[in-house]
């Protein structure tokens, strides 16, 4: 399948500033029109808009030109039992995982699990990854991250190509050579279970090293078990841009490695 992005020259910003100036100005004078007397609330909740975490994730797409905010529950998207919703990782949150295995970008593919939106595809992609993955359920989500990917790749100096395959994760067959897995609670253990015996058999097939960066509040059982191997992290990540929303998940990475000393162990 042709990747969505293929790394090219740089393309200029444009972010439509203007536009959305007069927009929010023609909204506030429709409202003094029709309703005067609800002005008090609106400027109340105009005031108190900033600091809530949607408007986090609606100025970061904006500054990003992509579309990955918010939240769709997992019975909107048609997915079945063990789904969870589709909320993107914070930036700084992804941008810390991805860090652990950043150093040595060139030797690994990056895969997505659950990629929803694509916001961590295209975070990822600004490092040399041997190619960038995307493992999404909902047709719906892909098309938009495929959107996503061709307005904002370039402009955001994407090096790795980026694909998006719409499939069932419990169906994918990891790429050959090293991989890694990022996954941020993307859906409950009877679908991670079968998802994570996947990997095992694929390491069996053709020992490499792959890495398993699980950002959730629940990991399956298999992964604190042989032959894989638990490296706690040694911070968990913050985003000072979701310093209004509580976040109580936990980054850990899991490895497998043909021998323990080769694995991702020092590139932190
Ligand atoms: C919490 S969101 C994470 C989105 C993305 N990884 C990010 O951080 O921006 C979880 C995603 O997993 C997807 N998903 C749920 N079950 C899946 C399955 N069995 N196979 C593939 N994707 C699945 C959902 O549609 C959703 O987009």
């Amino acid at each position: 399948m042709a990747p969505e992005h293929r790394p090219r020259g740089r393309a200029s910003p444009g972010l439509g500033q203007g536009r959305l100036i007069r927009t929010g100005i023609e909204r506030a004078l429709r409202h003094v029109r029709h309703d005067p007397l609800q002005i008090p609330a609106l400027i109340w909740k105009n005031l108190c808009y900033p600091f809530t975490a949607e408007a986090t994730e609606l100025r970061y797409d904006r500054a990003m030109g992509i579309d990955t905010a918010g939240v769709i529950e997992a019975d909107q998207l048609g997915h079945g039992a063990g789904a969870k919703c589709y909320h993107a990782t914070p930036p700084g949150i992804a941008e810390f995982m991805i860090a652990q295995v950043a150093p040595r970008a060139r030797d690994f593919t990056f895969v997505d699990v659950g990629s929803g939106k694509g916001r961590v595809l295209l975070l990822a992609a600004r490092h040399p990854f041997r190619k960038v993955i995307g493992v999404e359920l909902s047709e719906q989500l892909c098309r938009i991250a495929r959107q996503n990917i061709r307005s904002a790749a370039h402009r955001l100096n994407c090096i790795a190509p980026i694909e998006i395959v719409h499939l069932d994760a419990r169906n994918f067959v990891l790429p050959t050579g090293n991989c890694v897995l990022f996954l941020y609670s993307p859906f409950l253990n009877e679908v991670a279970d079968p998802v994570i015996n996947n990997v095992v058999q694929s390491f069996e097939a053709e020992p490499r090293e792959i890495a398993v960066l699980y950002y959730s509040d629940v990991f399956p059982a298999r992964l604190s078990l042989p032959p894989f191997v638990t490296r706690e992290l040694p911070a968990q990540p913050r985003d000072r841009r979701y310093r209004y929303r509580r976040f109580d998940l936990r980054a850990v990475m899991f490895l497998l490695a043909p021998e323990r000393g080769h694995a991702l162990a020092g590139s932190a």
